[in-house]
């Protein structure tokens, strides 16, 4: 349980709680929104937001408008992203905002060194006030996923993601991380963070589940001021640039944590009631404390996009509760309202929305937006207010007085990001954050011992920092990206040899010399939007090695101590029985240092520091999503009771384990259910379904056998003449798969193939949609390039075959392999997957 004194808006949640349902009010009815999706304001609480520009800046503010020209209000409204945008389109444009979306930097580089993100913020600023005389300057402001610390900064202090500080309980903590947060984003020059995430999740299957402080609202709620605070000081804090501030974004709004299934940009079928107490919560301690900014979700409420949706925007949010900042969308999420698309979303408009987060769109949308205000589509009243909340945020921050963001407090003190100060905090907010689930005694371990670590994820900083962290979904990041950083690894070799032990990497387990003690590394790898999103509650096949290593170390007689790094809670019986002391470190960040500080003892043999973390959501029992609970919310032991007896538990995950959860369609020599490998002309004719080998097809012209691949006979060998009707090689289904979010997702086709004799001819591929071919054929000249006899996995992203036309709502062929010359190769799996898992990448056209 939390204690009643961390949660200062308990309160409002109370009188939440309470407050009556009055019958259907007519005021807020929209006719074009199902009667699910209806909103009734006067259920939702009145909130006092704090921030009242004077009178003064008010005049100033309506002074600026008056001034306006209608170019300029549009482009005040438009949010470009950094990848797509340069300071000559901001001059041009007049655009009023730009972003750093997740993989994008400076000059196309995403790890570019700091100063080079402050250049940029000198040249977009310099470009934004260069306007004709009669025109008022209006200053640029730019927006970054600073989300655990200024994670898109090589350099930076990365804290751990939200998940493990909802195990810290502790609410002055977070608005310390959010002040260190702001000052390092103040170094680089940006002015507002899309953070906090105050996402209630309540489906641990989400990928962005760990973006969320907690699954419980009264603990997000206790934490949004807080981090708000942090990051942009006090409510009476003007101009906020003035100090080490920075302007912060709650997100997303609403019930982004409550979509069916916790499916990334899904649907939350829930009723209004649960929408307000649970996922509504947290925005009343940020209106409260006065937050700049809101971004809508790319969720819907009872399918209704919230980018769209007037009701939660303009009459809950903006008339009810009182929110006087600005309201931005998500990434081109408007082109998913209903009757918009990337490039016009007049609806967004009247709904509320005031900025549009137009990444790569934004031109376009320039242009309808400003002829859709020119014939009235757009109201000019609510364009008005729109450019006029956009200004008041500026001038909030005192954008206007400023300078040039190289001249601002802070600026270009290099020495700031990752100082030892700031890291000091870190490594507390690690300490606190993690959690002991269980210890037979092994810990804490004592002083003098020799440790052996291992597990995958012990040296890996990239890892233990998990999604959000230098590139978008964190994946492939080498130690050298993290000067400064400590993996775990390290952490524990300093603190070993710090009590006068002694400490030995072996990743697979395998010691130079018998340890006293072992600690196991292990867990998920980086993810983050969407990528993220699994089927059922477990740890990936392939993740699970190191429960072996856990294994075969007790069998030796060694103590085993399993730290896991996970974003959430997962079915692990496996490893909980395995280890003696079970510790999870969710994303800790750059300071591995601090999980070493939570499992040695001193020269006395007391620990050194107290386990405090709590769990933030129950841990399951099984992997199924609302199954039984094997530890509930708010568990976790600490040093002062003692080592605990365990009794084994058991090893059954209640799922079909297969571990794929749909993304594989071909592995170990067969078609996954419901898919078949077929084999026939190109264009369709003599089709063979391929059920046992060895066969033939087409009239002998193609060969299958059986050949090694992990197990005996995991792969199939295909040889092909040379065919003038081309030969097809496919995976088909009757049914057919949408695919259009793994492609939006940058999911790509993954092919683990050996060729097995040079190329005469690229191979082509194409997808079949609704049954029909779609689309273009797409040479994949990397397949030639292969070297012969050797197993690869090539990437094929989706985006190729849609770019090539190809129907991705309706597909019944995922895989389409066509040969005209003759062609010698073998195929071990075929399924989607992340770039990280791709030996090579094909290079076609993506848009
Ligand atoms: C995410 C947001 C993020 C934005 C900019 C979106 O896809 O949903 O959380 O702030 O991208 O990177
Ligand atoms: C961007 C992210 C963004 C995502 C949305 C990525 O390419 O880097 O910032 O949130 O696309 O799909």
């Amino acid at each position: 349980m939390i204690a009643k004194t961390l949660l200062p808006t308990m309160a409002s949640v109370a009188i939440l709680a309470s407050s009556a349902l009055p019958a259907l009010a007519d005021t807020a009815q929209r006719p074009d929104y199902p009667v699910a999706a209806q909103v009734h304001p006067e259920q939702w609480p009145e909130v006092a937001f704090p921030i009242v520009l004077t009178e003064k800046s008010e005049t100033r503010v309506q002074a600026i408008l008056a001034r306006m020209t209608l170019e300029q209000k549009v482009g005040q409204i438009i949010q470009a992203d950094i990848a797509s945008v340069t300071p000559d389109d901001v001059r041009r444009y007049r655009l009023g905002s730009v972003l750093n979306g997740g993989n994008s930097g400076p000059g196309g580089d995403d790890f570019a060194p700091a100063e080079k993100w402050l250049e940029l913020a000198d040249a977009l600023y310099e470009a934004s006030i260069d306007v004709p005389p009669n025109e008022p300057r209006i200053p640029i402001i730019w927006g970054t996923d600073a989300v655990h610390g200024h994670s898109n900064i090589v350099g930076a202090t990365i804290f751990p993601h939200n998940v493990g500080l909802g195990a810290a309980r502790d609410p002055a903590l977070i608005e310390r991380i959010g002040q260190v947060t702001a000052v390092e984003i103040r170094v680089t020059g940006q002015e507002w963070t899309f953070a906090p995430t105050v996402a209630v999740p309540q489906d641990y299957r989400w990928g962005r589940a760990y973006e969320g402080y907690s699954s419980d609202p009264a603990l997000v709620a206790a934490y949004a001021g807080a981090m708000i605070r942090g990051l942009q000081g006090p409510a009476s804090t003007t101009p906020i640039l003035a100090g080490s501030h920075v302007a912060a974004s709650t997100k997303h709004y609403l019930a982004d944590g409550g979509t069916t299934d916790g499916r990334d940009q899904g649907d939350a079928a829930i009723s209004e009631l649960e929408l307000r107490l649970i996922h509504g919560a947290p925005y009343i301690p940020a209106m409260e404390n006065g937050v700049a900014t809101v971004m809508t979700s790319f969720s819907s409420w009872n399918g209704v996009k919230l980018a769209g949706h007037r009701g939660l925007v303009t009459d809950v949010l903006k008339d009810r509760m009182n929110f006087g900042g600005l309201v931005v969308t998500d990434w081109n999420a408007h082109g998913q309202v209903a009757g918009c698309s990337n490039a016009s979303c007049p609806r967004a408009v009247d709904a509320g929305i005031d900025m549009f987060m137009a990444p790569d769109s934004w031109r376009s949308l320039y242009d309808t937006t400003l002829a859709q205000v020119r014939d009235g589509t757009i109201a000019m009243d609510r364009l008005d207010d729109a450019v006029a909340r956009v200004l008041r945020v500026k001038l909030r921050l005192g954008l206007f007085d400023m300078g040039k963001p190289s001249e601002r407090a802070l600026s270009g003190q290099y020495e700031l990001l990752g100082s030892a100060d700031h890291r000091a905090v870190a490594r507390e907010a690690v300490r606190k954050s993690m959690v002991l689930l269980k210890n037979t005694g092994v810990l804490p371990l004592k002083p003098g011992g020799r440790i052996l670590v291992a597990g995958d994820a012990a040296d890996d900083i990239g890892r233990q920092s998990g999604g959000w962290t230098l590139s978008w979904q964190g994946t492939g990041l080498g130690n050298d990206l993290f000067p400064g950083a400590t993996s775990l690894w390290r952490g524990i070799e300093e603190a070993a040899a710090a009590t006068g032990g002694s400490a030995e990497l072996a990743i697979d387990g395998q010691f130079a010399e018998r340890p006293d003690a072992a600690i196991v590394v292990f867990g998920e790898t980086p993810y983050a939007e969407f990528q993220g999103d699994i089927v059922t509650l477990q740890l990936r096949p392939e993740l699970r090695g190191p429960i072996a290593t856990m294994r075969r170390l007790k069998e030796q007689g060694i103590p085993v101590v399993a730290v896991m790094i996970t974003g959430r809670p997962l079915y692990i019986n496996e490893a909980l029985n395995a280890a003696d002391a079970f510790v999870t470190a969710w994303l800790p960040g750059s300071e591995g240092g601090g999980v070493a500080d939570m499992l040695f003892s001193g020269a006395d043999g007391l620990p050194t520091h107290e386990f405090r973390g709590l769990l933030p959501a129950s841990w399951p029992a099984t992997a199924l999503h609302g199954g039984k609970t094997l530890f509930p919310f708010g568990y976790g032991l600490r040093y002062a009771d003692g080592p605990r007896g365990w009794i084994t538990l058991p090893e059954d995950s209640g799922v079909d384990d297969d571990g794929s959860d749909g993304r594989v369609f071909f592995e170990r020599g067969t078609p996954a259910s419901s898919w078949s490998l077929n084999i026939s002309h190109a264009d369709g004719s003599d089709s063979l379904r391929i059920t046992t080998i060895p066969a033939e097809a087409l009239e002998g012209r193609v060969r299958v056998t059986a050949t090694d691949y992990g197990v005996q006979e995991g792969a199939r060998s295909f040889a092909i003449d040379a065919n003038d009707r081309g030969t097809a090689i496919e995976l088909a289904a009757f049914d057919s798969t949408d695919l259009t979010r793994e492609t939006n997702g940058d999911l790509l086709l993954l092919s683990t193939v050996r060729i097995d004799a040079a190329l005469t001819q690229p191979l082509r591929m194409s997808v079949r949609c609704g049954g029909e071919r779609c689309g273009q054929e797409v040479p994949i000249a990397e397949f030639g390039d292969l070297s012969s006899g050797e197993w690869r996995v090539v990437g094929i992203p989706l985006k190729c075959f849609s770019a090539a036309g190809a129907e991705m709502n309706a597909i019944t062929s995922p895989f389409r392999m066509t040969s005209v010359g003759a062609a010698e190769f073998s195929i071990a799996r075929i399924a989607l997957g992340s770039l990280s898992e791709a030996h090579v990448v094909a290079d076609c056209p993506t848009d």
